[in-house]
């Protein structure tokens, strides 16, 4: 495959499109969505907000409305909700259900089934909901929604958006203030958009903490939803462009909402030229296009402060570490170890067995980087991508700079988040 190049836009954010459709599905009236994710991730939180009395509808490619029960009036789902290989749909829709009067039991496949909920679990049994769970705090579970449900003020014990939003979804239908803690940010997606809808919350800074309130009980006016491109997917592609030679790529219409902006800085410190053109604002979030061009990248020692803002590009950039010249170093990195996969493990396994020098160590890997020499690539066995979307497309990349290609063992996850993926890159490589 030849250098990156041309113009290419990628699809809706995965994180605002599954708010859109919870927030609009809680709305009275009609929210229209331009740009929604249609992967199966989001299409499951989309089939679980029909099951509960929502009516969304599909218009055509990214065009959906959504004509919501109000807050408060979701419905007694009839069958198990298949929440698939999506975590943010199943914490997040706990949250929704835990200040419902209703029973809703949550399935999931083999790498979902093995994530942590007791991280939701806990905060929303405060606020009186109950559980069964499998053990561990898994999936399958069962749970029955609390009404009233009881105001609580809660501290992360984890940096999670997805636990700071399910509290914050069970707040909604929840008499008085309901507050989350944040010591460390995570992206602010459902802050804004809870906004937008007419939500009653507000953001104080305490103690360098972020501290969220939300009145419940609260009415949400439907909305006009424009989602801008994801800087997850965006990553593949700024990483490509930047490791195969004579490539320059501008990927437009990127989000670049400061909590989710951190791979673009880390980027930038390892020598990679990447610019930001025509900075906007879409859909109340921050917006540019991304011109990248090849770049010799340097290794560094990431700051583990800048983790939550990159927290899914994690393994893109130890591709890009793979190329750099020296080591890089990152640290404080546990949350991957309870992503789609374990991805410090999984990313070690593959770049090693794809011929890169890596160090896995308890909370992050140590990569000794080629100086921009290829990597050998695979030739018997593939690399394993354990269910997960984000190694196959990294390791897919690590492929464009190997000399022997990468084989992947499932490229199938891949359309959990990014679908157009494989034809995309190859649009961008024959531009
Ligand atoms: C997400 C939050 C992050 C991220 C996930 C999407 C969200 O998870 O990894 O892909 O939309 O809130 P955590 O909250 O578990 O860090």
């Amino acid at each position: 495959m030849g250098p990156l190049t041309g113009t290419i836009r990628v699809p809706g954010d995965k994180s605002i499109s599954h708010r859109a459709l919870m927030f609009g599905a809680l709305a009275v009236g009609r929210t229209t969505i331009s740009g929604l994710l249609e992967g199966h991730d989001v299409l499951a939180t989309a089939d679980a907000l029909r099951a509960m009395g929502a009516k969304i509808e599909r218009h055509s490619e990214g065009e959906w409305t959504v004509s919501g029960v109000g807050v408060g009036g979701l419905l007694q789902p009839k069958t198990a909700l298949d929440m698939g290989n999506s975590g943010t749909s199943t914490r997040l829709l706990m949250g929704l259900v835990a200040s419902h009067g209703i029973t809703a039991a949550f399935t999931g496949d083999a790498s979902l089934s093995g994530r942590p909920m007791g991280r939701v679990i806990e905060p929303l049994s405060r606020m009186g909901t109950s559980f069964e769970a499998s053990p561990g705090g898994t999936l399958p579970l069962m749970m029955t929604g609390s009404l009233p449900a009881v105001p609580i003020t809660y501290r992360l014990p984890v940096a999670s958006a997805q636990v700071k939003s399910a509290i914050l979804l069970a707040g909604l239908n929840t008499p008085g203030i309901t507050t989350v803690i944040e010591p460390v940010p995570t992206r602010d997606h459902s802050e804004r958009m809870l906004k937008g809808f007419g939500a009653d919350l507000w953001v104080e800074e305490t103690d360098g903490e972020r501290v969220i309130h939300i009145r419940g009980e609260a009415d949400l006016s439907p909305q006009n939803i424009t989602v801008p491109g994801d800087p997850s997917s965006a990553a593949f592609f700024i990483v490509a462009a930047l490791l195969v030679e004579g490539s320059d790529l501008t990927i437009e219409n990127v989000g670049m909402n400061d909590t989710r902006a951190g791979l673009v800085s880390v980027l930038q410190l390892m020598g990679g030229n990447i610019e930001l053109l025509n900075e906007r604002e879409v859909g109340g979030e921050p917006v540019a296009d991304l011109r990248v061009r090849h770049s010799q990248l340097r290794g560094i020692e990431v700051d583990s402060a800048i983790a939550p803002s990159m927290i899914d590009e994690f393994p893109v950039l130890f591709v890009a570490a793979a190329l750099a010249k020296g080591t890089t170093i990152t640290n404080g990195l546990e949350e991957l170890r309870v992503k789609e996969s374990d991805r410090l493990t999984a990313m070690a396994q593959a770049l090693t067995l794809a011929g890169a020098n890596v160090t896995e160590t308890e909370d992050g890997l140590i990569i000794q980087g080629t100086n921009g020499k290829p990597l050998a690539g695979t030739t018997g066995e593939p690399v394993t991508t354990h269910l997960d979307h984000r190694i196959a497309m990294s390791m897919a990349v690590a492929g464009l700079v190997s000399s022997a290609g990468i084989e992947v063992d499932d490229t199938r996850p891949i359309a959990t988040s990014f679908p157009i993926f494989e034809a995309l890159l190859e649009q961008s490589t024959n531009a």
